[in-house]
Parts: structure tokens; sequence; C-alpha cells
């Protein structure tokens, strides 16, 4: 079973993640993690953080001489701005500490469920861990799991349909120019004639000192009939992509192919018709693809189109009101450092979080311990639906 754990604070030392099933012969270097890192990074409308930070990954563990070796992959991020957090921050007691607690939760934060859930006096003690900078680790596995996904001419995109209210059009164009069009500019759109509507609505935001949200779409190409299972509920393939990206910090709603839209629209012009096209990779085709490429729970072998929401970000420089923990006393919210809008920057980790939900799907089908067993099986299967 492919599976993963993280850890690390925000201005901790580092951040880790432990990746285990990964299976050996795998190709993977440094850069290919590193990429994608840098991506994460970029987005018109990120606050300072970003400019401090560039994060590299080291592996621990699991790869030697660019290879997989079916072990654990250990991947670790130093936090380049630890050097100011290593009193504040600091496992053993320090003497230099001055204590100095954050008792003012903020609004729309893990703060104070946090706090109150495990007898917290300092939030730093929550927020230093519910912060989304705890998305880098999981771009680093999704990084890994995508490296599998390319060796089976999967490929995972996205692009940005809307910021604050902004839309983008549609283009109708096929997911890996679309991708190529969002990777062209800062908002990751692919009508790059809404990039600068959207630019003034992010500046005006943050004049305001408020900030915005957005929705943007993922889209997985080559994904062969049958991933995930329709016999138990956890085996779903579409619950289990709803859970994996509901699980980012900021994200408020998943929708796959038509999604809500489903709800308004007659089943006549929802479902899609089923066809056979030699030529195509799995035979079996759907002439529209409203599912989104799952049914039942499975994937059926039509691009796998995931719509996500992101709240805007909860910082506010205009701040909500808030109630100090110990005076009890209203207080304005206090500001950690923080972004106007990270639209973008979510699209991308929605990537490399969806890469590894789909990794993990493909290998409880085609499992094995080694690259070459996995192509087999995989091959095998690909050869049994085209001849049946
Ligand atoms: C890429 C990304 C960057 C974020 N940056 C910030 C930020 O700078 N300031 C902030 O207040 N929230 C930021 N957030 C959102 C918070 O981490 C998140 O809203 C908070 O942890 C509460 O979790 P919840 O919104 O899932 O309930 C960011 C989220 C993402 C996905």
């Amino acid at each position: 079973m492919l599976r993963y754990l993280t850890a690390g604070e925000s201005h901790g030392p580092a951040l880790v993640s432990i990746l285990e099933g990964m299976p050996a012969g795998l190709a993977l270097s440094a850069d290919d993690i590193n990429v994608q890192l840098a991506r994460r990074q970029l987005g018109y409308g990120r606050g300072r953080r970003m400019e401090i930070e560039s994060d590299r990954v080291m592996f621990r563990s699991g790869v030697r001489h660019g290879v997989t070796l079916g072990s654990p992959i250990a991947l670790e991020i130093t936090n380049l701005d630890w050097r100011q957090w290593e009193v504040r921050m600091d496992p053993t007691p320090n003497p230099d500490y001055k204590p100095n607690p954050v008792t003012k939760p903020r609004p729309g934060h893990a703060d104070l469920p946090g706090a109150l859930k495990y007898g917290h006096r300092d939030v730093r003690n929550v927020l230093e861990r519910a912060s989304a900078r705890e998305t880098a680790s999981r771009v680093c596995v999704g990084a890994v799991a995508r490296r599998l996904l390319a060796e089976f001419d999967i490929h995972v995109y996205s692009h940005v349909l809307s910021i604050g209210g902004v839309h983008a059009r549609r283009v109708n164009l096929p997911p890996a120019q679309l991708h190529e069009l969002a990777e062209s500019n800062d908002v990751r759109c692919t009508d790059t004639g809404v990039v600068d509507a959207i630019h003034q609505a992010i500046d005006a935001a943050k004049a305001n000192g408020d900030t915005l949200g957005g929705v943007f779409e993922v889209l997985v190409t080559g994904v062969p009939p049958g991933l995930g299972s329709h016999v138990q509920w956890d085996r779903k393939l579409d619950g289990r992509l709803a859970q994996a990206l509901m699980s980012m910090q900021a994200i408020k709603g998943v929708e796959i192919g038509m999604g809500f839209a489903v709800a308004e629209t007659p089943g006549s012009q929802v479902h899609d018709p089923i066809a056979y096209d030699a030529a195509s990779a799995f035979g079996f085709i759907h002439t529209s693809n409203n599912a989104g490429g799952i049914e039942g729970g499975m994937s059926n072998g039509e691009t796998i189109v995931i719509r996500v929401a992101k709240k805007p970000i909860s910082t506010l420089y205009k701040p909500l009101a808030s109630v100090d923990l110990e005076t009890k006393q209203s207080f304005a919210a206090s500001i950690e450092r923080s972004d106007t809008c990270a639209v973008p920057a979510a699209s991308v980790i929605g990537e490399n979080i969806v890469a590894f939900t789909i990794a993990q799907a493909f290998l409880e089908k085609y499992g094995g311990d080694s690259i070459a067993e996995i192509r087999r099986n995989y091959i095998g299967y690909l050869t049994e639906i085209r001849e049946r």
C-alpha cells in the first residue's frame, strides 16, 4: 500500500515526509521534486515568505544513485528562516527564550479549536503545524507519485477558473495545452485575456486589507478504467480524491465532472453515452465526459476532471474581531505575515495531491515491488481489456 506521513512546523528546522510503498526501479531525482516545489511558490498575490523560502528537497532514504530502492523514501526540506526562530521554536528548554505567547486566535484558522482541543495557552503551538507551509511536504510526495504515473503515460494538469469572482473564459483545448497556457502566467489561467483583471482584483483586495479565494480545476489524463472500486465506501476513487483535496488548507468544495450542476440538469444531459473506438487507448469510450472520468467509484478511462474551491486567505490586514484566550476581551486579530491570494499555488498543490491518490489506486490495481513487475501487470490488463 502506498502511504505517507508528514511532520514539521512552519518555523521549525525542517519539513519531513516518509513515503512508503513506492516500487523499486523508478528513476527519481531531486529535480523532479524541486520543479514542483518551485511551482508551488509562484503566483500573483503571495506574501513575503515566498521570497525568503526557496524550497529544495533532500533525500534521506529510499533512493540510491537516482533510482528508488523500494524502501521508504524520506524527504526533507530545510526551513531557511529557522535561524530567526531557533530560540522561540527550540525543542529543548532555552534560557534565552522570553515567553511571548500568542493568545489572540485568528478567525478562519485552526487557532481557537486547536488551542481548546490540545490545551495550549500559546496559539503558536497550533498555528505552526496548521499552516499551509505543510503543503510543501505534500508536494514532495505528490511529485514522486507523478514520476511513477509518468512511466505509464498518466499526467496531471491544472488551471485556475476564477479568482475573487473574476472568471476565466473556458478554452476548448486538450489538457496538456490548457496546462501550458496556465503555466504561461502568474494566475495560472488558460484565458490569458483575464489575467489583468485578476491582477487588479488582487491589488484592490490587498489595498483594502482584504483577501481573495477562487476555483481551480485538476485534470488527469491517461488513467485506465478500473482504478478505485465500487465494492466498499472507502475504496471509491471519487470519495478518496475529494477527501485528499478537502484536507488541503482552505479548500471548501470539491466537484467531480459536472459537479453541482447535475442537480439542475435532466439525466439525458448528464450521463455519458458509451461507445467503442478501436483506435482509442482503452477501446471503450464515452462520447461526453460529464462524469469527469469516474463512474461507480472507479475511473472509466476518460480524463478525470475535478474542480476545487478555495476560500479567501483567513488572515486579513483589516483584521476581524477576536477574543483574547486569557482576558476574554475583544481584540482585532493579530497578524502573521500573510498572502492576499494563494489560488494559483493551491492549484499546483492540488495537482500533486491528486497525483498521490491516483498513484495509490494505480498501485493497488497493478501492484508489484518493481517498476518492471508493475509494467507487466499493466500491459497484461490493457491487453485483456482490448481482447475481450
Ligand atoms: C497555498 C496556501 C497558502 C496559504 N497562505 C495563507 C496565508 O498566507 N495566510 C493565511 O492566513 N492563510 C493561508 N492559507 C490558508 C490557511 O492555511 C487555512 O485557511 C487555515 O489553516 C485554516 O484551515 P481551513 O481553511 O482548512 O479551515 C493558505 C492556504 C494555502 C492552500
